[in-house]
């Protein structure tokens, strides 16, 4: 079973020029998504995870999963003015503007150690965010996890301080 062949790819959306990559037919698929979480755990560092970072909403999906086979906690991170409580801030560069991403200040203790996961890596704007938040509260990154990368954008560059792992490559 190729994982890729669970990705559609939607040209021209969300505008002309792009192509989507549509990861919803693999979370139709139990087996597809069994194979997914199977080999983002052969993929981790040595190591106990005490939390995974998921980032709102693409990254929802399988971060829970990962957090219930590690037997860790699950941190969202969320757009702004989800999240209820007090929260540590951090805006990122999209094409057009700029957006925010956000954490509750409580989440990580000092120390612990985290794995940041997303669907997809394209510029690396959202995750590079999200490992600030998570420096911000005191975790170390162990790893940041993607579904999808999408090499040609180069957004690994932006996580260089960090292990980076990917299971669907697109060059
Ligand atoms: C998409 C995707 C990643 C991010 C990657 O999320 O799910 O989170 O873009 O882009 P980047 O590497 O260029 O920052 P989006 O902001 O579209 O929101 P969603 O997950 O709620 O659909
Ligand atoms: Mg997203």
């Amino acid at each position: 079973m190729e994982l890729k062949s669970y990705v559609r790819e939607i040209p021209d959306f969300p505008k002309k020029g792009v192509s989507y990559k549509d990861i919803t037919p693999l979370l139709l698929d139990h087996e597809a998504m069994n194979l997914a979480v199977k080999l983002f755990m052969n993929n981790l560092p040595h190591g106990k995870i005490d939390k995974v970072v998921g980032i709102e909403s693409r990254g929802f999906f399988f971060a829970t999963l990962l957090a219930d086979k590690l037997n860790a906690g699950f941190i969202p991170v969320r757009k702004p003015g989800k999240l209820p409580y007090k929260t540590h801030s951090e805006n990122y560069e999209l094409e057009y503007g700029r957006d925010t991403l956000e954490i509750h200040e409580d989440a990580i203790k000092m120390g612990e150690r985290i794995l940041l996961h997303d669907d997809v890596l394209a510029t690396g704007g959202t995750a590079a965010a999200t490992s600030r938040l998570i420096e911000k509260c005191g975790g170390e990154i162990v790893q940041c996890n993607f579904l999808v990368e999408l090499e040609f954008l180069n957004g690994i560059s932006k996580l260089d301080k960090f292990e980076v792992s990917s299971l669907i490559k697109y060059s």
